[in-house]
């Protein structure tokens, strides 16, 4: 099996597309380690569909945390995968030193081309992920590639932020990204200190994530919207979502 570099990006992305979800890669790598953002808990729904033998892997990692939940409810076969090396070494390091119990397989890699074998992953996560993909055409690649290491009837969990344009502050931040050639739904965040642009995000509507999974041969089983925190403290709509992968995609 081949191990991708994080910037590598191959499988039939367009120059742009490559380009856009590279640059979003380097811009979530500024967040060191257990400072990588990471404001929402897995939603308990997510336990009656994985169980403690299950292979799981966690796309868009970051720093472990969600792996360290699973690992203390006796989750022991746990992979994840994150562009941000220094989320990976955090990782590897706290199994090390706190002496975890499991098998675990943490690799720095871009989900556009993940490093694992086509199905061999009972479920796979996603936490806060989705909104760091904010192209489209990306989006469908990263979407492809977790049909092909998901197995025949395994799980995709997704929690991510949904658009909230009842709030204004939201509704204003969706219209500003349109205007300046965004989707909707996009926008920048700036750092307060620097004024420098920190990163773009996505806040999706539930139309956006059905076709996203139906499209890519999946069945939504579950899908709840509940509210949940930023990393800024605000309170707008998560959504969260079990599917599951009722068709191979695409193996090439
Ligand atoms: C908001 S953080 C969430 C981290 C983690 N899932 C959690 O909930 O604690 C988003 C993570 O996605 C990672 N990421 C962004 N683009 C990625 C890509 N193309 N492939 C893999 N990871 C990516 C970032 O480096 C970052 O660690």
């Amino acid at each position: 099996m081949k191990i991708q570099n994080k910037y590598e990006t191959t499988k039939n992305l367009s120059f742009s597309s490559a380009k856009n979800i590279l640059q979003s890669a380097r811009d979530w790598d500024k967040f060191y380690a257990s400072n990588i953002p990471s404001s929402l808990e897995l939603n308990p729904v997510i336990f009656n569909y994985i169980r403690p033998e299950d292979k799981i892997l966690d796309v868009g990692m970051g720093f472990g945390k969600t792996i360290f939940d699973l690992v203390k409810r006796g989750y022991r076969n746990l992979s994840g995968v994150d562009t941000n090396q220094s989320g990976i070494v955090f990782a590897k390091e706290t199994v090390r030193n706190f002496n975890l119990e499991g098998n675990f397989k943490f690799l720095t890699g871009n989900a556009n081309n993940l490093p694992f074998e086509n199905n061999s992953q009972n479920a796979v996560i996603t936490q806060a992920f989705w909104t760091t993909i904010v192209d489209n055409e990306a989006r469908q690649n990263v979407i492809n590639e977790i049909n092909r290491v998901l197995k025949n009837k395994g799980v995709l969990y997704i929690a991510d932020f949904g658009q909230t344009p009842q709030i204004q502050k939201y509704r204003t931040r969706y219209e500003t990204g349109r205007v300046k050639g965004y989707d909707y739904g996009t926008f920048e965040v700036i750092n307060e200190k620097s004024g420098e642009l920190e990163y773009l995000a996505h806040h999706y509507t539930k139309e956006e994530f059905s076709k996203l999974l139906m499209n890519a041969g999946f069945r939504i089983e579950n899908y709840t919207i509940s509210p949940v925190q930023t990393r800024s403290g605000n309170v707008i709509d998560g959504h969260t979502i079990i599917a599951r992968k009722i068709s191979e995609i695409n193996k090439d």
